[in-house]
Parts: C-alpha cells; sequence; structure tokens
C-alpha cells in the first residue's frame, strides 16, 4: 500500500472507538490503536493495566500482537488516541517508546505511518524514522 490517505478517516475513528474497551483502571487514562496491514485490514487495541503494573500492555502492542498472533506481518500505518477516561478534549498521544522498538521489528521506517489525532480533522502524521531514528533492529544482529 503505498497511500494510506483514504483509510484515514477510519483508522481514527476506530482508534477513538477503541478506547471503551481499555482497561485503566490505575491510569485511568484511556488509549485506542487502530493498526492497517497492507492488506487493508484494521486491528483494533487498548491498553490494559494490571495491579503489579509492569505487565501492563499499551494499545499499540496490543494492535500489533493481535494482528501478528493472525499471521499478519506487513504494515502500512497506525492510528493512536489517547486521554484521561473523562476527557473532552484530546493531546496529541505519541508511542512510547517500548511501542516503538515493537513497531521498529515490523514495519518499514521510511513508510510506516503514525497518526496522532486529537479529533477528526485535526491530526498529526510521522514516519516511524521521524519517531524512532537510528533504532535497533534485525540489522544490528546480521554478523559482517
Ligand atoms: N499508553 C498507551 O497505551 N499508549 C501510549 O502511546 C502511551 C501510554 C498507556 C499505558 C498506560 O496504560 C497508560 O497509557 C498511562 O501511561
Amino acid at each position: 500500500m503505498t497511500d494510506i490517505t483514504g483509510y484515514i478517516p477510519e483508522l481514527i475513528e476506530k482508534a477513538f472507538d477503541m478506547r471503551k474497551f481499555s482497561y485503566a483502571p490505575y491510569s485511568h487514562f484511556r488509549v485506542g490503536a487502530a493498526l492497517l496491514s497492507e492488506k487493508g485490514v484494521i486491528y483494533g487495541g487498548c491498553n490494559i493495566e494490571n495491579a503489579a503494573y509492569g505487565p501492563s500492555n499499551c494499545a499499540e502492542r496490543t494492535a500489533f500482537f493481535k494482528a501478528i498472533s493472525e499471521g499478519e506481518h506487513d504494515f502500512a500505518a497506525i492510528a493512536i488516541a489517547g486521554g484521561a477516561e473523562d476527557a473532552s478534549e484530546f493531546g496529541y498521544c505519541a508511542p512510547c517508546g517500548v511501542c516503538r522498538q515493537v513497531m521498529a521489528e515490523f514495519c518499514n521506517p521510511e513508510s510506516f505511518k503514525i497518526i496522532l489525532p486529537i479529533n477528526a480533522e485535526d491530526y498529526k502524521i510521522f514516519t516511524l524514522k521521524e519517531l524512532f531514528p537510528e533504532s535497533f533492529s534485525s540489522q544490528n544482529l546480521i554478523k559482517t
């Protein structure tokens, strides 16, 4: 997929929609994600917290792990929407470093798009390379 433009409204809507499934009783910060595969399939995800804190999972990784566990390995874009559970307005919710590392495992840094909406009309788009330059990847493990 070279052009994700036509998918942007659906990805943003789905990312906000997935916040309803967020399990965030500790932070009260609800995040939703919508991950677009190269085939045009959209996988949703939400953050899932845990009383032990460490096992908590971000919305982005939930979406990636759902997709990968169903055999999908080629991704074009992700939309991420986050805010306090009682928020009526949103700020840009950039992915955490751990999620960027997971994206780097599966996505082309030059072409994979990260869409950060604050609403349907107002959003920023970055490539993975812009948000995660000089990353450690499988390329570093290749012996020369
Ligand atoms: N969180 C995400 O799910 N994605 C992000 O991009 C940022 C943070 C979650 C983790 C935790 O459940 C809550 O938001 C507060 O950090």
